[in-house]
């Protein structure tokens, strides 16, 4: 048999690391933006609460499926079951979920791996290695299959080292790091001229947007990547969480912590493209919306950060130094997935699973990378925008219709006395079992309409 199983040692610990794996791309650039094109302060209230209404609930099933196993998503999913075809689904979910976070982790990388040239770019230029740094900040082939495989390699040697060696303990080092480097840089910009400007755009509400199809879409994809949701991610930190917490709670400040990240970081994102504007730089594409995702990232931000002159060198870099840490905390989280399938059922070691699946992974990236224009959107569309979802979906069958109500309430009055008479019990089951599988067949039926 396999060693004994990993478990974060403390509450702070999981929080850290769960949070992490929440808090990553899709916060900084993902939500600021999606909540300036659709309503402003509108879409932040339509996400609030689906965030809360959908993806809670959501993320509570993974954490107390992932608890109550103690194992990875294909033998928890497999043991919740009754029938040969529920065990047939759960099998089918579980490896559905390892694939698709294996795609997500593999678009990841390039991406982070820009955040990595950009942040040793604005390294290069405080000392003054021009050419270096004009090169790292060049799209190739050669620049982008190196920084690709080394975030590779990071993660990789962050996850061997373990869940509270390698993940709880970074993650708890990185994230305060990220939370500091953000507020310090909301504070700079704020100073700027057109600061206001990204403030007014990103909080006054447009409410005539709410009811917008359009934003509900994007309001729950949104809400769904951020969560980490329906590919096991958040199902194997539930699993390595001690029978001594309290689920719904813990469940509830990642959310809390999530969101609040989601919306700091508009603070950060808005002003600063208005910033831009201000400055002369393009911040809308050619459709009349605001540049959104990587053009954000390497196109508008940098183009500004230049123009700051000697200043602009430490916030690019502290910029950079944050996505990256962003980044990490998340791709960590999607590497333990399969990992711990192989470790768990295959006998492998830790290291051994990392290496074979980080390189299978990073091979991947490179075929991404080298025809990028094919396949790129393609990985990033079918992964987040059907995938999660669908896999979501399933996730919520099974605690709301497959496992019985006695097994959850058990599992929750673990570390949560009384839990049957608080507020959650009244109201979760009902959630999961109606609320979250119809809403999201709901969101499929219009995409295949829109
Ligand atoms: N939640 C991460 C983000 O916001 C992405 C992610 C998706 C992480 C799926 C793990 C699993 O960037």
């Amino acid at each position: 048999m396999s060693a004994p199983r990993g478990e974060f040692s403390s509450r702070f610990g999981f929080l850290m690391a769960a949070s992490g794996s929440a808090v990553g791309l899709g916060n900084i650039w993902g939500f600021p933006t999606n909540a300036a094109s659709n309503g402003g302060a509108a879409f932040l209230f339509t996400y609030l609460i689906l965030a809360f209404a959908l993806a809670y609930p959501a993320l509570m099933a993974e954490l107390i499926i992932g608890r109550h196993a103690k194992a990875n998503a294909v033998t928890a999913l497999r043991g919740l079951s009754t029938s040969p075809a529920s065990r047939a689904l759960g099998t089918t979910v579980g490896f559905a979920g390892m694939i698709t976070v294996s795609f997500i982790l593999s678009f990841y990388a390039i991406v982070s791996g820009w955040m990595m040239a950009y942040m040793l770019a604005a390294g290069a230029d405080i000392v003054g290695a021009n050419a270096l740094s004009s090169w790292l900040q060049t799209p190739g082939l050669t620049r982008d299959s190196l920084f690709t495989v080394v975030f590779m390699m990071l993660t990789i040697a962050v996850v061997v080292a373990g869940v509270k060696h390698g993940i709880e303990k970074w993650a708890s080092r990185l994230m305060p790091s990220l939370v500091v480097i953000l507020v310090a840089l909301i504070a700079y910009v704020m100073t700027l001229d057109g600061a206001m400007d990204g403030l007014r755009l990103y909080l006054v509400p447009d409410f005539s947007r709410v009811a917008d199809t359009g934003l509900l879409l994007s309001a729950m994809g949104q809400a769904f990547f951020s969560l980490s949701l329906g590919v096991g991610t958040m199902l194997i930190y539930g699993s390595y969480i001690s029978k001594r917490e309290n689920l719904p709670a813990l469940g509830g400040m990642v959310t809390l912590l999530d969101i609040a990240i989601a919306v700091t970081a508009g603070l950060l994102i808005l002003p600063a493209m208005m910033v831009a504007l201000n400055n002369g730089i393009q911040i809308y594409d050619d459709q009349g919306g605001l540049v959104a995702g990587p053009g954000l990232i390497i196109a508008v931000l940098p183009a500004l950060f230049e123009q700051m002159g000697g200043a602009g060198m430490l916030v690019a870099l502290a910029f950079f130094v944050l996505m990256t840490i962003a980044s990490l905390t998340s791709s960590i989280s999607m590497l333990e997935v399969p990992l711990s399938y192989l470790v768990e059922t295959r006998s492998v070691s830790r290291r051994k699973a990392g290496v074979v699946l980080g390189a299978g992974i990073a091979v991947i990236s490179l075929i991404i990378v080298f025809n990028f224009n094919v396949l790129f959107d393609l990985v990033v569309s079918l992964t987040t925008e059907y995938s999660q979802p669908l896999l979501g979906f399933f996730f919520a069958i099974f605690a709301g219709w497959i496992w019985n109500r006695n097994g959850i309430l058990t599992e929750i009055k673990q570390g949560c006395e009384g839990a049957e008479y608080g507020l959650f019990w009244r109201i979760w089951p009902f959630y999961i079992r109606f609320i979250c599988p119809l809403a999201i067949l709901a969101v499929y039926v219009q995409m295949l309409f829109a």
